[in-house]
């Protein structure tokens, strides 16, 4: 007999009030990334823009999630998809103005969702006007907000940028400056308060527009070696994330203090986060970040980069709960985002990836913690093939083409089935990057009538965590047993949802009297006292 899946019930005004009085929404919430670029294009030029995510808010409320992160909104270099800001308290105009985005804060509040802004304070544009002022006159008070050194025939040191070749370049005069990324992207100096001091006026800028807090990038970075060593090693990608190796560029433990007194001015505003990008090789590094003077949450990243096994999964997310279990803080789940391959095609891509992506997805929704969930994940879109031609990732350029970039996890979200997948309000707008042709078997408006489809999955896992307290935010314990990894999660209520994923090839009889809330496989079937799990599936099992 096949499963019939409890029906999924939306919790209560009462529970979800109850629940959110006591602890802060951002514990468990589930966050929905949107890479601006790239969700919904208002005014037909191609580059999606506020005026089109604002047009889409109904689609992330009748989805389920809590809040929307936004990725750099700001006037930029271009040299790094908005990584690299001209100005920080402002609108690009590709994007709209500020007034459209705090029309976006106060329509998304409308609907219970909340605005999250991405800030970074590593490096700015080389065009942002301190670093001209400072390429202009090597004397200025500008200059020391960079890190510059003499003319020399050879760099300050060995230290290599995130996206190939070296981390120093040189000024027309023949200085060198330093760039942990692109060129264009110089490293600011945070010994010099004056930076310090701009950046707190930009987080006040942004709060005092009723946005509910920031994701931080690189907050790992920002302070390096006051005497600028040589680091003892090489980086390699294939890390889980930096180490020893690294030690004088990243990690810094000046830095905490800066967390500190961005927490403080957070905690000016209610209900306000701070979510750091730390990618630190040592989670109890990562957890650090997120005590209870400092940000609110850290990501979580080894799940990014975990092989599909069990061992490896259940060592990220047991890792993960100790490190962020010590310093009190909730996991932020990380399994896709804006600068990683897409999981269907990391997991191995086609109906096995999906199905993987399926079952890795009720995983972390199942988890206590923070979700988020990079946009177009909750489609199953795949890595897209982006010709060479079109591509406009750094990483691809600084390598020589050995990376291939990311530009295929970057790719336009598919609206709807017609020339163009609904990306454009103008049907003929070129989109900035093209979108694959059979694209429109992922798009909005076909899986939302599918009830098999990977859209509603994400769906009705997103209410039963929400009716559910043992989902996203009970204790959990992880074990293994072969290809089986299971999750027991126990909310305060002692209501137990067991999640068991099948990470094998071959299926396998689960033991259970409970409930089947959900499963990640359309074609699971039960007896009264089993569930028979086909390879690459997971289950929700509510249990007594
Ligand atoms: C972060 C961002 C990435 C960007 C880099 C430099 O890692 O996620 O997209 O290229 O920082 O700002």
């Amino acid at each position: 007999m096949a499963v019939r899946l409890a029906s999924v019930r939306t919790a209560t005004r009462r529970q979800v009030a109850e629940r959110s009085s006591t602890s802060p929404w951002w514990r468990s919430a589930v966050v929905y990334q949107v890479y601006l670029r790239s969700f919904a294009d208002g005014n037909g030029d191609g580059v999606g823009d506020l005026a089109g995510l604002r047009s889409r808010l109904p689609y992330l409320s009748w989805l389920g999630v809590d809040a929307v992160w936004i990725n750099p909104h700001y006037p930029s270099g271009g040299a790094d998809g908005g990584y690299d800001i001209v100005d920080y308290r402002a609108v690009d105009p590709e994007y709209g103005d500020v007034a459209d985005l705090e029309a976006l804060v106060a329509e998304a509040r409308a609907l219970g969702l909340r605005v999250v802004l991405d800030v970074v304070p590593n490096h700015t544009s080389d065009r942002h006007p301190w670093f001209q002022a400072a390429l202009a006159d090597p004397d200025c008070p500008e200059a020391s907000r960079y890190h510059f050194a003499p003319p020399s025939e050879e760099p300050p040191n060995n230290w290599q940028s995130l996206f190939g070749g070296p981390a120093w370049s040189r000024t027309p005069d023949g200085r060198w400056y330093l760039h942990l990324f692109a060129p264009e992207q110089p490293d600011l100096n945070w010994r010099d308060p004056a930076v310090a001091a701009d950046f707190e006026r930009t987080l006040r800028f942004w709060l005092d527009r009723g946005v509910s807090g920031f994701r931080v990038d690189v907050a790992y970075g920002l302070y390096k070696d006051a005497g600028l060593r040589d680091n003892p090693g090489a980086y390699s990608p294939t890390l889980f994330g930096h180490g020893p190796e690294q030690a004088m560029t990243w990690n810094q433990p000046e830095v905490h203090d800066v967390w500190r007194r961005w927490r403080s001015i957070c905690d000016e505003y209610p209900d306000t986060m701070l979510v750091g990008e730390v990618c630190l090789a040592d989670p109890r590094e990562v957890a650090l970040y997120s005590r209870p003077d400092e940000m609110h949450q850290s990501f979580s990243f080894r799940l990014l980069k975990s092989a599909w096994s069990t061992e490896a999964f259940a060592d990220g997310v047991r890792s993960a709960l100790d490190a962020f279990g010590e310093v009190g803080a909730p996991v932020s789940w990380v399994l896709g985002n804006h600068d990683k391959d897409r999981q269907v095609t990391r997991f191995g891509g086609g109906a096995v990836g999906t199905a993987r992506a399926r079952a890795a997805a009720l995983l972390m929704l199942a988890l206590p913690g923070s979700a988020y969930v990079y946009a177009g994940d909750e489609l199953g879109l795949p890595q897209a093939d982006v010709p060479d031609e079109a591509k406009r990732d750094p990483i691809f350029f600084r390598s020589g083409g050995t990376r291939s970039g990311r530009d295929g996890c970057r790719v336009p979200m598919p609206w709807n089935p017609s020339p163009g997948v609904g990306f454009s309000a103008g049907a003929d707008a070129e989109p900035w990057l093209p979108i694959p042709a059979e694209w429109d078997r992922y798009a909005v408006s076909r899986q939302s009538r599918d009830g098999g489809s990977m859209l509603t999955l994400y769906r009705r896992a997103l209410a039963l965590r929400e009716a559910h307290p043992a989902l996203g935010s009970g204790q959990a314990t992880v074990s293994t047993r072969g290809d089986v990894l299971t999750v027991r999660c126990t909310a305060d209520d002692g209501s137990v949802v067991r999640c068991v994923v099948n990470m094998g090839s071959g299926t396998t009889l689960v033991r259970t009297r409970g409930t089947v809330l959900l499963a990640s496989n359309t074609h699971v079937r039960r007896s009264p006292a089993t569930v028979a799990l086909p390879p690459h599936t997971a289950i929700w099992l509510a249990e007594g």
